[in-house]
């Protein structure tokens, strides 16, 4: 018998069965063929959230949550975040190599050339309300691309493929800072094709009647680090929406837009929002181990704490401590940092964090960085969002060239009624619920 294999016997027919572990893996589908009988459907596997069920093979990103390690095609987070530029790693996470001088170059000017909007999008920009929350904005006007650009269809064509990835990453800032320009009432600003990515970004966000702009560079190269680290995660809640979608062949335009849908939940992208409002609401570190308290007896959560993977520091939370420093020595230390802190010390010592492994994760510091930074809390998504991309126009790819891939579809466990006999209007009685909670 072959040692990399399972063998399981089912109790109610005493039959024995064999199926194969390849990559420390059994195969869900080994385990249709467990029948009581010839009308039995077969066994399948139960995993709500997905707790331990791979849905794909990946070579992108590597995750060792145990051991708080993250490397993007075997590279470790800490040294691309030191060496390398943004555009750099999304060149790496989309293609598997690092790009030589002569092709980050060429990588560079196509991305660059893509960062114009089609004029009519300052239009459609125009219709949300003054107060929309930037990342609805965001999430629908990706969308909307899609309506410019039919030939994003042809989803089988590599080249077509390509093309729409360089527009996706060149036009997603220019689409976040005009939905941060429209939440202000600021005219929109174009791209300015002299700069580097995070430079034109911040160009777009905060030029206003100077003829050229020019960003500090310590901000510009801070905004790019986190930009790096958020560039993919693996198989996170929008990383599988964007396979989920892009399985049915939906073009990457309404996929992306998806992905940043599952983004914007405070569970996932989100939560770096909330952690700015729970420091406000905390208020100074005084108050900080009665808010702790709250939280263990049940009320709220510790936001920008806790991550399904990670059961130790979240390798990418120590890098933005680091980047935090020098972005403070330009702009001035943000007093949240202190309470943040404080509550960071506060719960690595407390035993309910300690036994759940709850660590601060990416989003923990993000948010300080960024209000320091001089952004609204309602942009902090948006921001996270844009790096994304890359790692979702990559996870996109890589499913749709996988052969073993097919339309997403999980299975359920039925636990509603057998066939029922129908009841006419008149013998039908009230249910218990109201309407509005059903
Ligand atoms: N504060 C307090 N308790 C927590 C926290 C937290 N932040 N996170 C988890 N717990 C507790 C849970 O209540 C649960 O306790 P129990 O065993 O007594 O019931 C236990 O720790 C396990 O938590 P789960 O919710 O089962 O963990 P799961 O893996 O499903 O959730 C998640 C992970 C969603 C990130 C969760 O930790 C959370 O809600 N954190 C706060 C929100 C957040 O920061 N999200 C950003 C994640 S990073 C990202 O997406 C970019």
């Amino acid at each position: 018998m072959a040692q990399d294999s399972l063998t399981v016997t089912d109790n109610r027919t005493n039959q024995t069965y064999t199926v194969p572990i390849t990559k420390g893996a059994v195969r869900a589908m080994d385990f249709r063929q467990i029948k009581t009988g010839p009308e039995d459907f077969g066994l399948m596997t139960y995993d709500p959230a997905f707790l331990n069920t791979a849905s794909c093979q990946s070579s992108i990103t590597f995750i060792d949550g145990d051991r708080g390690i993250l490397r993007y095609r075997g590279y470790p987070i800490e040294v691309l975040a030191e060496h390398c530029t943004f555009l750099e790693v999304a060149y790496l996470v989309l293609f598997g190599e690092l790009p030589t001088e002569k092709e980050l170059k060429n990588w560079v000017t196509e991305i660059t050339y893509h960062t114009m909007l089609h004029e009519t999008t300052k239009k459609f920009m125009e219709g949300f309300r003054h107060d929309a929350h930037p990342m609805a904005m965001l999430v629908s006007t990706v969308a909307a691309l899609s309506t410019f650009y039919p030939e994003a269809r042809d989803i089988q064509d590599p080249n077509n493929r390509l093309l729409q990835i360089k527009r996706l990453i060149g036009k997603m800032p220019s689409i976040a800072a005009m939905s941060y320009r429209h939440s202000l009432g600021f005219p929109y600003a174009y791209p300015d094709n002299d700069l580097s990515y995070p430079e034109n970004f911040m160009n777009m966000l905060w030029r206003m009647v100077e003829p050229k702009y020019v960003a500090t560079p310590a901000l510009a190269r801070a905004l790019d680090i986190l930009f790096i680290l958020h560039a993919d995660h693996e198989q996170n809640c929008s990383a599988n929406a964007m396979r989920s979608v892009g399985s049915s062949h939906a073009d990457p335009y309404l996929a992306t837009a998806a992905a940043a849908a599952a983004l914007s939940g405070p569970l996932h992208g989100g939560a770096n929002e909330e952690v700015l409002k729970m420091l406000d609401e905390i208020g100074s570190q005084d108050n900080v181990p009665a808010y702790v308290k709250k939280v263990k007896e049940g009320h709220g959560k510790l936001m920008g704490f806790g991550h399904r993977i990670y059961k130790n520091y979240d390798p990418r939370a120590k890098i933005i401590k680091w980047t935090a420093e020098r972005v403070f020595q330009v702009t001035g230390r943000n007093a949240k940092l202190d309470i943040a802190l404080e509550l960071e010390r506060i719960a690595l010592e407390d035993d309910y964090f300690i036994k759940r492994k709850l660590y601060p994760n990416v989003d923990f510091y993000s948010g300080i960085i960024y209000q320091a930074m001089g952004f609204k809390p309602e942009m902090f998504t948006v921001l996270f969002a844009i790096p994304r991309t890359v790692g979702w126009l990559a996870q996109w790819q890589e499913m749709l060239t996988d052969p073993e891939q097919k339309i997403a579809r999980p299975r359920q466990v039925y636990t509603g009624h057998e066939v029922r006999e129908f009841v006419p209007m008149e013998k039908r009685t009230p249910m218990a619920v109201s309407a509005n909670s059903r």
